[in-house]
């Protein structure tokens, strides 16, 4: 459907291929013989994109490996056991790694098993999580039989979720041209239809595409409607990984649009200078209940993987929907001079991009 919309406007389209690549734990374990002969098992949590397989090898605690903190090779052909905190875990392990380790233990910060945890990018050895006290435990163990060898089994099995993002591209009139990107997801929770979140932004980017078709001819225009954000920004960030660094370079904004047909509080964020043309925006549209967007919500959408990249983002949304990931999120509840507002604040936000 949004496709032949696109396809209807002019625009050439494409359906670039984007998969998000989940492991299912089929029983994970580390296990180890304990200075008295005592023989342990614990429950391993593989970390999603680990490796899979079993090695046997010595462990090593090395606290937070924190950058520089890791003696080099230190950790050569070593398990390095780990606590969570102050980096992400894809930094831990590629602290772990450039120190030579075989295989990567994180374990809990706080109480309860470490679940839900995924590394940035596939890594081929195994990197396990293990609950607060059974981190310590080794930890512990470690200390007083600093020879420690023990085997890590990540007992794991892959699955790919293929799916497709929907790309509509008003070419520019020139070789080379900036970029604009417009977006918003299409998918939804199965616990709901998505109508705000997120039908509506998809049904912006679509009029804002119909809106801008003849406008900014120097600029190559970008409509995507991102598939998987739900599952964890899937598809924008397979999109952004397809980019070269010269269209990368290329980018003037991406705009994001998630969630705005629910409720009077806007929400802008994203790069400074987008968000400042936003809040200008909607004052000369008279809307005041503008509002930067809260802590914790900033990585939370499709403008994220696009502003790791470095490219400028704006991400605009509406937080408060009692029916957010709720059977109850049905097109009943849009609210059209919600979704306007925000279609208006886009216009003149790409209006003063490209003025200035
Ligand atoms: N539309 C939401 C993000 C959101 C939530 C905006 C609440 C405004 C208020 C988005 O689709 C979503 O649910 N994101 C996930 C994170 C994602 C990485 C899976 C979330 O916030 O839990
Ligand atoms: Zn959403």
């Amino acid at each position: 459907f949004i496709e032949n919309y696109f396809k209807q406007l002019g625009l050439l389209t494409e359906r670039p291929r984007a998969e998000f690549t989940n492991i299912v734990d089929k029983g994970s374990t580390i296990t180890y013989t304990e200075q008295g002969g005592q023989s342990i098992s614990l429950k391993g949590n593989a970390v999603n994109l680990s490796g899979t397989g079993k090695l046997t090898a010595p462990f090593s605690y090395v606290g937070l490996g924190l950058d520089g903190q890791i003696p080099t090779n230190s950790l050569k052909g070593k398990i390095a056991l780990m606590q969570r905190g102050q980096l992400t875990f894809s930094e831990k392990l590629a602290n772990a790694q450039a120190a030579g380790a075989i295989g990567v233990v994180i374990y809990n910060n706080v109480a309860g098993p470490l679940l839900n945890v995924t590394l940035s990018k596939q890594t081929s050895i195994p990197v396990l999580g293990l609950s607060q006290a059974d981190g310590e435990k080794l930890r512990d163990e470690l200390r007083v039989n600093k020879n420690l060898t023990g085997e890590l089994n990540a007992n794991v099995v892959s699955e790919i979720f293929k799916m497709t993002n929907v790309v509509g591209v008003r070419p520019a009139n020139k070789e080379n041209a900036p970029i604009l990107i417009i977006g918003g997801h299409y998918d939804s929770v199965p616990a709901g239809p998505g109508a705000n979140d997120n039908a509506s932004g998809t049904a912006l980017v679509m009029e804002i595409a119909r809106v801008l078709q003849g406008s900014y001819p120097g600029y190559e225009l970008r409509f995507i409607a991102f598939a998987g954000e739900e599952i964890g920004l899937a598809g924008s960030s397979d999109y952004v990984r397809q980019m070269s660094q010269d269209e990368i370079a290329r980018v003037t904004a991406m705009i994001n649009i998630d969630m705005i047909s629910v409720g009077s509080q806007l929400y802008a964020g994203g790069a400074p200078e987008l968000t400042k043309l936003a809040f200008t925006a909607a004052n000369a549209e008279g809307i005041t209940n503008i509002q930067p967007i809260p802590k914790g919500l900033e990585g939370a959408s499709d403008h994220f993987p696009f502003q790791e990249a470095g490219i400028p983002v704006l991400f605009l949304n509406r937080e408060a929907d009692p029916n957010y990931h709720l059977p109850g999120d049905t097109a009943d509840k849009v609210q059209p001079e919600r979704l306007a507002q925000v279609g208006k604040i886009v216009i003149k936000v790409i209006d003063g991009l490209i003025k200035n």
